[in-house]
């Protein structure tokens, strides 16, 4: 069967905009749940500041507090030296650095131009990859821009390009703000697929506009298999106004089974997480799969 790897980004996408504060302890509660409904990559948390993500703070005491059997991978963002100085602490097997095709956006995220960031992150691969670790660049805003409006796929595979040029293992194309449509997917993955192998590219589809599941499918069509999502739909960035959560684990996962993929996940133990952790947060749960789920088991 054709295999399918998820990144489960929801603890770190889906936690980093949350207004409920939530332990260290919780979230690695939640990580290590994750892990045994067979999540087999998962994002643990970010080495950012916490004057401008609270939200993750302690992420050095979630990495402290996870279980990963062989073959588990736990990852975390770097988003400049200072970062990498404590994500070296920590035994984190992948290392995400992260920048735009939009340079307003990486200014309000990151608070440089792309130029800046790019240099900053050859330092910060360079040591990763010296000390053992996977380095995955992230480009957001492949397809919209919160400040900018529609981004070309041309300023995204020059990004693409520098990011590889750096050291990077693998590309994630994050739709920052869900706007994205199978057909702007295509036309995006017509620029970047010339530049790297299909299995060494992941898409990041947030759902603000309710298209993840199709561009997904696109995903799919051009041999992307690599896909990142978040349980119960969490998600956001502090950086993107109104961009609402990633594509839900549970929602993909339910695609993935009828499209004849393995992905080694339990929906149904993924969708008991996301109930728990919609529980923990006070919020209604987005997934669609994860309702249905959660309805069946109320008969
Ligand atoms: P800055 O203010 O430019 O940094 O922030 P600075 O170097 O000028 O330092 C200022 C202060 O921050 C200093 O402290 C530093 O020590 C401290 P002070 O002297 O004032 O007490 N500092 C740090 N502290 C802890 N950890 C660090 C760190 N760096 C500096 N790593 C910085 C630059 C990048 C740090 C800041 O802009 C930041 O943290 N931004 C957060 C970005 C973020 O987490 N965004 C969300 C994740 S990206 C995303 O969601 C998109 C994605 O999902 C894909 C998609 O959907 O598109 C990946
Ligand atoms: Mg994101």
């Amino acid at each position: 069967m054709d295999k399918v790897t998820l990144v489960e980004v929801g603890l770190r996408d889906g936690l980093q905009n949350e207004k409920t504060p939530l332990t260290a302890q919780q979230r690695a509660g939640w990580f290590n749940a994750l892990v045994a409904a067979g999540v087999q990559r998962l994002e643990a948390g970010s080495f950012v500041s916490p004057k401008w993500v609270p939200q993750m703070a302690d992420t050095d005491v979630v990495m402290a507090n996870i279980q990963r059997p062989a073959g588990v991978t736990a990852e975390v963002l770097v988003p400049n030296e200072k970062g990498l100085e404590a994500a070296l602490k920590t035994d984190a097997e992948v290392f995400a650095i992260f920048t735009a095709a939009s340079e307003t956006f990486n200014q309000r995220n990151i608070n440089c131009s792309i130029d800046e960031s790019i240099a900053r992150f050859r330092t910060v691969a360079a040591k990763a990859k010296a000390d053992g670790r996977r380095v995955r660049g992230y480009v957001s805003c492949v397809v919209g821009c919160p400040y900018e409006g529609k981004v070309s796929p041309g300023q995204v595979a020059r990004v693409v390009e520098a990011l590889l040029e750096l050291g990077s293992d693998e590309i994630s194309l994050g739709d920052t703000i869900g706007v994205a449509r199978p057909r702007e997917i295509h036309q995006l993955l017509d620029a970047v697929l010339p530049l790297l192998p299909a299995s060494k590219l992941a898409l990041h589809c947030h759902d603000t506009w309710g298209q993840a599941i199709a561009n997904i499918m696109a995903g799919l069509q051009r041999d992307i298999r690599i896909f990142d999502s978040a349980v119960a739909g969490l998600g956001g960035c502090p950086y993107a106004k109104g961009a609402t959560g990633n594509v839900a684990t549970e929602d993909v996962l339910y695609l993935l089974e009828g499209e004849g993929f393995s992905t080694g996940i339990d929906l149904a133990a993924v969708a008991r997480v996301g109930e728990d952790i919609c529980q923990a947060l006070g919020r209604s749960n987005p997934s669609g799969a994860g309702r249905a789920l959660a309805a069946r088991h109320a008969d």
